[in-house]
């Protein structure tokens, strides 16, 4: 039988290098000789039969995949239920990779798509499809467990922590007779990593950031603004830094944009301009506030070297296990020390991944509620080290990012319609 064709998916939210996995997916194929497609949008594009064959894509245009945010074939948020209710979805998913002699599915993704990676893996082996099905993990919430971090939060955390000291130049400057509170929104659902990852920008007391809102803390309005107040009467101003998903007492989110998504995940941001017009009705300063929103997760050009290094590093192993014969895993980093930083990749089954959401731990947050431990730091520092600053167009002066010529493979099957999500 032949190795057949190997097929990968991008899904759910897209980070500053997931390209480098896919980078990297596609040249080991090409060394191992194995056929190579992508999936449009994810695995709305397997359904649609809308697969890009990569087999011809230029060289040079792959490489540069190596440091282009965003996400080359486009990625999705569509949900899989389970094999009752979605049986025709999963039937004509077999049926375009049986059509396509692919023997090998890599998605690209977070909880949610190592959970719909596991259905397919139980689908084509009830089907009796020989598919290796890896999940390879993707997300800038840091929240998949068992994996030491996640590529693509590496990234976004170098980004927070620069921008928290940057900005915080910036008040400090002007605080005397302007400025007096300074906020910045993060991203992180469901998870404070983000947010503690700002933490990294400061060092000694009283330097920014001076209070984090993280989701694992319930808010206190009064503490928190007795923080504030205390923090500018000290030093003279304050920079918080508040995650998108901090919620009040009652658990619920502080700012919800009102609309869902296909996992029935809240869409969340708001939460930052909310916060800094109560320091301003509650206790009068002045401030300014930032959502970097997806500035934060595409941010390639302060891309961390260590999480573009394992991106590249988790494409590359997904296409090893797959071809190697495994099913049903996905490439987990291990931290082997963190003084030197040291890591390596191990198989982790999907059923210990889908749908399991990892903390930020109480044991990173300081007692206060208000701030990242030396525990916290010890972790976080490794992740954001170094730079892998793309090239630079020395006439645009922009970077040069990839612009693909992707072609579709020619269908094989009848048209097949979803609703679009
Ligand atoms: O993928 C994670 C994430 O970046 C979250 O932190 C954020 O809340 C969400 O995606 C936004 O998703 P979307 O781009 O689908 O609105």
């Amino acid at each position: 039988m032949s190795q057949g064709n190997l097929l990968y998916a991008q899904s759910g939210g897209v980070t500053a290098v997931i390209n480098a996995t896919a980078c990297a997916v596609i040249q080991t194929c090409r060394r191992r000789k194995v056929g190579v497609f992508a999936a449009r949008n994810g695995i709305i594009g397997a359904l649609r039969e809308e697969l890009f064959d990569l087999s011809g894509l230029e060289a040079a245009g792959t490489a540069a995949l190596r440091h282009t945010p965003g996400g080359a074939f486009g990625s999705c948020r569509f949900k899989l239920k389970s094999l009752d209710a979605d049986r025709a979805h999963y039937e004509r998913l077999i049926a375009v990779l049986r059509a396509h002699d692919i023997r090998h599915f890599l998605y690209n993704g977070g909880n949610d798509s190592a959970d719909t990676s596991l259905k397919i893996a139980q689908i084509a082996r009830a089907l009796r499809f020989p598919l290796n099905v890896i999940g390879v993990p993707k997300t800038v919430d840091n929240d998949l467990p068992v994996t030491d971090s996640c590529p693509g939060f590496g990234s976004v955390a170098k980004y927070t922590a620069v921008s928290v000291l940057e900005a915080s130049l910036d008040v400090a400057a002007m605080h005397e007779s302007s400025t007096k509170v300074f906020v910045m929104e993060v991203m992180g659902r469901h998870a404070g990593w983000i947010a503690a990852a700002a933490g990294l920008a400061g060092k000694r007391a009283d330097d920014p950031p001076h209070v984090i809102l993280f989701p694992e803390i319930a808010f206190d309005e009064a503490a928190f603004l007795a923080r504030v107040k205390a923090t500018v009467e000290r030093v003279g101003w304050c920079t918080v830094v508040v995650s998108e998903g901090v919620k009040n007492a009652d658990g619920r989110f502080l700012a919800e944009a009102g609309t869902t998504d296909a996992f029935g995940h809240a869409q969340l941001g708001g939460v930052g301009p909310f916060i800094a017009q109560l320091v301003k009705t509650r206790l009068g300063y002045k401030f300014h506030w930032a959502v970097p929103d997806y500035l934060q997760r595409s941010a390639r050009h302060i891309a961390s070297k260590v999480d573009a290094e394992q991106a590249f590093a988790v494409g590359k192993a997904a296409v090893e296990y797959a071809l190697a014969g495994r099913n049903g895993v996905m490439p987990a980093i291990k931290r082997v020390s963190s003084t030197p930083f040291k890591w390596k990749l191990v198989p982790v089954p999907l059923t210990t991944i889908a749908n399991v959401e990892k903390k930020l731990p109480r044991s990173y947050i300081t007692a206060d509620g208000f701030g990242i431990t030396p525990a916290a730091r010890r972790y976080f520092e490794p992740l954001i080290r170094g730079e892998d600053t793309p090239p630079y167009n020395a006439k645009s002066g922009l970077p040069e990012y990839a612009t693909l010529k992707l072609k579709l493979a020619r269908k094989k099957l009848p048209a097949y319609r979803i609703a679009d999500k």
